[in-house]
């Protein structure tokens, strides 16, 4: 394992990020890493850092809604301070583990951005952004993504919308409120977020130092996690039943796969965005290879997230 020092992962609260929490936290005392766990303040987030530390980790929780900018860039500056302070050791990971599937593109962030792109994607660009010179190499930063970025067959299977890219302000604009709410408008504002993720991995490691790798996680399909909260009853029916099918993903078993991106030697020399599907690097489509889009969303975002410091 590569050298023990702090993981911070957001969204460790339940499925797959609170099983990369047990899993890190169940490693042998000797490769166990101090855990910032960074989710919305709570009992779920006392809970895992209960139960994190029980296992023998050292846990900071730190509060943060992701959908509030200026509470992203107190998480990050609570980072630092535990990191200049020695109280933790030494930054080798970030994991962009949290997410959110709003099913009406209506709704907006505390800083006016359309609540999916929000959340997956520009809250995790300020907090890697405002993190990225606090780690020490060899560090990780690891994204979330999800194969929905493209249209395969088992998306169109279960309906699930492909990206439709445009302009990443546009992106980030909430639908206007004669848009009629959909399950469509819905996939596709998540698909554009996770086509956002490999576009943004890519630039980043253009221009993150050489120490850092940057990839990018996709944990398989994990039928009836908390993701399609807001979908139809039915639809989540039918995705609890599809969850208990032998060999569907699940966040007990992706959970560690997760972890292990995040710490194991064997994944040491990820680089540029590369996509794990599970445990096996993996290819991306071409739409997922595109300098001038990539150039383009680090433009708009630095826009964005600046017009919400601003404005706040
Ligand atoms: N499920 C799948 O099939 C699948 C497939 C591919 C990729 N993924 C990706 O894997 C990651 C985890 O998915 P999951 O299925 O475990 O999702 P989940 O059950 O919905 O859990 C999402 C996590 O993100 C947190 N979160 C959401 N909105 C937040 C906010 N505004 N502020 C702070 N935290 C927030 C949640 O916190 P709360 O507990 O406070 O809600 C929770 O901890 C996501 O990035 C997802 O896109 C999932």
């Amino acid at each position: 394992m590569t050298e023990t020092g702090t993981v911070l992962i957001t969204g460790p609260t339940r499925n797959l990020g609170r099983h990369a929490v047990l899993a890190m936290a169940d490693r042998p005392a000797g490769q166990r890493p101090d855990l910032l766990l960074v989710g919305r303040a709570g009992k779920d987030l006392a809970a895992v850092a209960e139960e994190a530390h029980v296992r023998g980790a050292r846990v900071h929780e730190i509060g943060c809604d992701l959908s509030r900018l200026s509470d992203v860039r107190a998480a990050a500056a609570t980072v630092r301070d535990l990191l200049t302070a020695g109280t933790v050791r030494p930054l080798r990971a970030l994991v962009a583990n949290a997410g959110t599937m709003s099913t009406d593109t209506r709704q907006a962030s505390a800083d006016g951005y359309e609540l999916t792109f929000a959340v997956n994607y520009l809250a995790h660009t300020q907090l890697v952004g405002d993190l990225l010179g606090s780690f020490t190499a060899p560090a990780r930063v690891v994204l979330l993504g999800s194969n929905t970025y493209h249209a395969n067959v088992w998306r169109k299977l279960l309906h699930v919308a492909e990206a439709e890219w445009v302009d990443p302000v546009e992106l980030a604009r909430p639908a206007t409120g004669e848009q009629v709410p959909s399950m469509a408008a819905s996939g596709v504002a998540y698909s554009n977020a996770k086509l956002a993720i490999l576009y943004y991995a890519h630039e980043l490691q253009r221009r993150a130092g050489a120490g850092i790798g940057v990839s990018v996680f996709e944990p398989g399909w994990m039928p009836g996690t908390a993701l399609g909260r807001g979908a139809p009853a039915a639809a989540q029916a039918i995705s609890r039943a599809l969850g208990r099918v032998p060999g569907v993903s699940t966040p007990e078993r992706s959970g560690p796969l997760l972890a292990a991106v995040a710490l194991d030697d064997e994944w040491a020399d990820l680089r540029d965005g590369a996509f794990i599907v599970k445990s096996a690097a993996t290819e991306v489509k071409p739409v997922a290879h595109d300098r001038d889009r990539e150039r383009r969303l680090w433009e708009a975002t630095a826009e964005l997230l600046e017009r919400a410091r601003t404005s706040s």
